[in-house]
């Protein structure tokens, strides 16, 4: 019996170029490569199912690649006008039935480097949407239920009264079925509401005295991004709803807070 194993594959291209020229001399820049300005596109597959005794693979990865760039290269490269999320699916449908009897358990699409779509059941209208936003925000980590010599002992220099700064990045993941034109939520409409409820109110403020929740709160990652969920957590129309917020105080450290209940799936009628 073997082993039933996942595997990642990432496969980065570039939009609006003849899908017959596959060489390239740097593989990290992926394959096909832009000579000009135009959009490059990173996605993500993964495929699960049993190693092959002979091969000890579970899949090729150049099939993988080459099911993707004939995917979005050839179909999709020309078509700016398309909702992602409706060729995300689209592609997945092609693909589930091109892997067999490989499963497919998960394609997701870059369109950008901050802007994420990702599919874990194509079966279902089901799409996750990341984005990634930035601020930058002083706080100071100091307790109350701490004495002063306890609070130093704790935080460090991070216990410095006078505060201290980061640039933090956040993460907003938000999941549900795509409506008639095939997407989630405008992005216009999700940047307005993180604008408005997170940015305005957090970018570039002293946190311990500017922010209202932190007035008796230790500002701590944990904290700051449990705030930011609590912010979010009821904007959004539903079916629409927030699926998890990721916060990146630095390129080491990240918070993240997810909702609690699985989303019910809801299928294709
Ligand atoms: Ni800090």
């Amino acid at each position: 019996m073997s082993r039933w194993v996942k595997l990642q594959r990432e496969v980065r291209l570039s939009l609006g170029v003849d899908p017959t020229r596959t060489a390239t001399g740097n593989s990290f820049a992926g394959s096909p490569r832009g000579d000009g300005l135009g959009p490059v596109v990173t996605l993500k597959v993964e495929v699960a199912g049993p190693i092959g005794p002979a091969t000890g693979m579970l899949i090729n990865i150049r099939q993988i690649d080459e099911l993707v760039r004939q995917a979005v290269v050839s179909d999709f490269a020309y078509a700016a006008d398309i909702a992602v999320p409706l060729m995300l699916k689209q592609m997945w449908a092609r693909m589930k039935a091109q892997l067999a009897p490989v499963t497919l358990t998960g394609l997701e699409i870059s369109s950008s480097p901050w802007l994420q779509y990702r599919l874990t059941d194509g079966d279902t209208r089901m799409i996750e949407l990341t984005e990634r936003f930035e601020f930058s925000a002083a706080h100071r980590l100091h307790s109350k239920d701490l004495t002063d010599a306890e609070n130093k002992a704790t935080f460090g220099k991070c216990n410095n009264p006078h505060g201290h700064g980061h640039n933090y990045e956040l993460e907003v993941t938000l999941s549900g079925p795509t409506d008639a034109g095939g997407e989630l939520i405008s992005l216009q409409r999700l940047h307005d509401i993180v604008n408005q409820r997170v940015i305005d109110r957090m970018d570039h403020k002293h946190l311990n005295i500017e922010v209202a929740e932190f007035g008796q709160l230790n500002p701590t990652v944990e904290n700051i991004a449990a705030v930011i969920f609590k912010s979010l957590e009821d904007a959004f129309p539903p079916p629409v709803r927030l699926q998890r917020i990721r916060l990146w105080e630095t390129p080491k450290t990240s918070c993240t807070v997810e909702a609690s209940e699985p989303v019910e799936k809801e299928l294709v009628k």
